[in-house]
């Protein structure tokens, strides 16, 4: 008898905290209630990642170790639960997945080929991201800090309706990928202390192709849409950002000598609330080009520096030695205050001056009142933009008071 009874209470017990099981092709995960629940999605993702669909249904999960799942085929993946990830910053440092780009790392990492990841407006990705922050200290790119979720090497890929609450570092990395539809992301970094969050970018792609990003709202405090090196055919509609740098390319041609192409990339309907920058284009002193590149429809109020391009961006130095080339850009009907007086700060490098920008529909108007000034250097005379003085080399993405 004694011994039946333990069978049966070691059997419940192992049903309770079995975080993962399996039926058919579906996998479905539950919060296991142990200090770790990664486990038991990786096991979900290593039994049926393939030809399979993976359900992580509502609950709390904490996330205590790195998943790297690169092998996905033909797998839906559901998620309704709140994965919220450690603040053990020693771990995260140390076993952080390695993404290439400027030595960054990522926390969770998805690649294959045919896959979906949905969140139905319940899943909830919150990083903790306030130790991390603290731990930074304002410091521009600490080693190990992770980004949230990494496309790697992904094909034909859907992704909607995810929130982001306090991720450690970017929210979203795209790399060395094609087709990928991000749709419905809810995103959010906030410090509440003195140290600010500092690159909580919504997005970044790089090495990739034919993305559509369509309905994010993204609070960032830094750049909230990035279209970085080799990215081309982006299509990005309907996003509003507040407190970042709303739509941007770049920062491209860092190291200098290794080329960076952007192709063809539209972004449209935009709304930048309290931003640095709306429509805008940064590039070290590097090599590649920019090409094809429209910004429409833009709304905006109470941004630094709405319209700005920079060949040597942060340090601000041998801006006239760029050869990565900007031409066939048009920003069309945007619209908007400025924080200061300044509607666009254009400087283009000398030795390879801008060709083909165009504007038309620029509406923009400094909060408090006056005109703004539109200023402009090494660029095409039939822009369509009225240029009202030249932009001085080195010309900074912050302003911090009137010009
Ligand atoms: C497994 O899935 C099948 C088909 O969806 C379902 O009929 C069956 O009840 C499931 N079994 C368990 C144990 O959930
Ligand atoms: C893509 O995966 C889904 C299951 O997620 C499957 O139904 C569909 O047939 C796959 N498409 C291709 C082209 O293999
Ligand atoms: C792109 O990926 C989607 C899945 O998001 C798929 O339905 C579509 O067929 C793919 N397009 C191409 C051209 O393969
Ligand atoms: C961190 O940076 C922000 C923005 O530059 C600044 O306002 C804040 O004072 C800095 N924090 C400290 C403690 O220096
Ligand atoms: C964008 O949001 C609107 C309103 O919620 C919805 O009708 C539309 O289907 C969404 N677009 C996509 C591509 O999901
Ligand atoms: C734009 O996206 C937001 C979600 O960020 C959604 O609420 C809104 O309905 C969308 N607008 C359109 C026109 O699809
Ligand atoms: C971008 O593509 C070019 C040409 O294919 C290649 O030479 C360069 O290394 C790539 N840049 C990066 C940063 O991967
Ligand atoms: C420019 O980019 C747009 C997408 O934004 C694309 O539709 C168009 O075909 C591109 N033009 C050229 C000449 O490649
Ligand atoms: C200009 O952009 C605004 C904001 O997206 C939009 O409401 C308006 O319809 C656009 N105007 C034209 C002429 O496309």
């Amino acid at each position: 008898m004694l011994s039946r009874f333990f069978t049966v209470a070691v059997v419940m017990a192992v049903q309770v905290i079995a975080g993962m099981t399996k039926n058919g092709t579906r996998c479905t995960v539950t919060p296991s209630g142990s200090n770790d629940d990664s486990g038991f999605i990786m096991d979900a993702f290593k039994q049926c990642g393939q030809n399979g669909q993976i359900d992580i249904v509502e609950g709390d999960y904490t996330i205590a170790k790195v998943m790297d799942v690169l092998n996905l085929k033909n797998c839906d993946i559901s998620i309704r639960g709140k994965l919220t990830w450690t603040t053990d910053v020693n771990y995260w440092t140390k076993n952080s997945i390695g993404v290439t780009y400027s030595q960054r790392s990522t926390a969770f990492r998805l690649g294959g080929d045919n896959f979906s990841l949905r969140g139905y407006g319940k899943a909830l990705f919150f990083g903790n991201g306030q130790t991390w922050y603290d731990v930074n200290k304002n410091g521009s790119n600490m080693a190990g800090r992770p980004i949230s979720l990494t496309l790697w090497k992904a094909q034909n890929v859907f992704i909607d309706g995810i929130t982001w609450r306090q991720p450690q570092f970017w929210h979203t990395f795209v790399a060395y990928s094609q087709n990928v539809t991000m749709t419905n992301l809810d995103m959010s970094a906030v410090s509440n202390s003195q140290w600010n969050t500092v690159n909580t970018d919504g997005f970044d792609s790089w090495n990739s192709k034919d993305i559509t990003i369509k309905n994010w709202s993204v609070t960032c405090g830094d750049d909230c849409i990035s279209i970085k090196g080799n990215s081309s055919n982006v299509y990005v509609k309907n996003v509003t950002c507040h407190e970042s740098g709303a739509a941007v390319i770049g920062s491209l041609g860092n190291p200098t000598t290794v080329p960076d192409y952007v192709d063809n990339v539209l972004f449209e309907d935009f709304t930048a609330i309290h931003s640095s920058n709306a429509a805008w284009i940064k590039t070290y002193p590097g090599v590649g080009h920019v090409k094809n590149v429209t910004f429409r429809n833009f709304v905006f109020q109470d941004v630094n520096q709405p319209i700005y391009i920079s060949p040597c961006i942060y340090s601000y130095r041998n801006c006239d030695a760029s050869k990565l080339k900007i031409s066939d850009i048009t920003w069309e009907n945007i619209t908007g205050t400025s924080r200061y007086n300044v509607a666009a700060g254009i400087y283009c490098s000398k030795s390879t001056p801008c060709t083909g920008l165009k504007f038309k529909g620029i509406d923009i108007k400094p909060k408090n009142g006056g005109s703004a000034k539109v200023l402009c250097s090494n660029m095409n005379s039939d822009s369509g933009l009225g240029c009202t003085g030249t932009c001085p080399a080195g010309w900074v993405q912050q302003l911090s008071g009137n010009a």
